[in-house]
């Protein structure tokens, strides 16, 4: 039986990503491969009421540690319910956010370890990974301020943290991309839209084959 491919989009708010995924999506659609786009936290009706319970009130609504675990039960029914059985069918995911954003955002506090986030990936996910991952990388001034355009002035919960939070969590992509090359892709968002999903096909040429 053919398995499908698993792509997630990462980075920091305003840098792209939900746009690349979408154009990820119609390209490899056009080159008539199934594909499934989907986004975290949310993708099933299950997982978008955590996505409510996660993006909605104040900073201290949640302790640190329920806030990943949420994020974890919420990734626990997507991994479940859509993108396993939409792998065994042999389609394409594109996934808008995966479990490198509870690394890169989860750990920021230092109140949870990256080894410990990824525990809790394996108890609710049994530890699936994406076949490639593509981090945007923005510098955070510009990726504020696109946010803050988008947004206008209405972020939710997680995306309202200060500066220096936003400025850990690209940190933290960046890292990820040194440590795990092969998986995670760290590309330049500063590129026209049409640049950068030419960038993205380049990098899974290996994927398509
Ligand atoms: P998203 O709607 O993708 O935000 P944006 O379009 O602004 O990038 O994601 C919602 C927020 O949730 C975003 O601030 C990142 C955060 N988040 C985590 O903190 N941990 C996670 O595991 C995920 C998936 C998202």
């Amino acid at each position: 039986m053919i398995e499908g491919r698993f792509i997630s989009l990462e980075g920091g708010e305003g840098t792209g990503k939900s746009t690349q995924a979408k154009a990820l999506a119609n390209a490899l659609g056009k080159r008539g491969l199934a594909v499934c786009l989907t986004r975290e936290p949310g993708g099933t009706p299950g997982a978008e009421i955590i996505r409510e319970l996660l993006l909605t009130g104040g900073d201290d609504k949640w302790d640190l540690r329920t806030e990943a675990l949420l994020f974890a039960a919420a990734r626990a029914e997507h991994c479940a319910k859509l993108i396993r059985p939409a792998l065994a069918r042999g389609e394409w995911i594109i996934c808008d956010r995966f479990v490198d954003s509870s690394r890169a955002y989860q750990s920021v506090s230092g109140e949870l370890r990256d080894a410990e986030i990824m525990q809790l990936h394996q108890v609710g996910s049994k530890g699936l990974m994406p076949d490639r991952t593509f981090v945007l990388d923005l510098p955070e001034t510009v990726a504020s301020k696109r946010a803050t355009a988008r947004d206008r002035g209405d972020s939710d919960r997680i995306g309202s943290r200060d500066s220096d939070y936003h400025r850990a969590v690209m940190a933290n992509f960046r890292q990820f991309a040194i440590d795990d090359p092969k998986r995670v892709r760290l590309i330049d968002a500063r590129h026209s839209a049409e640049a950068i999903t030419d960038k993205l096909f380049e990098n899974i040429d290996d994927l398509l084959s």
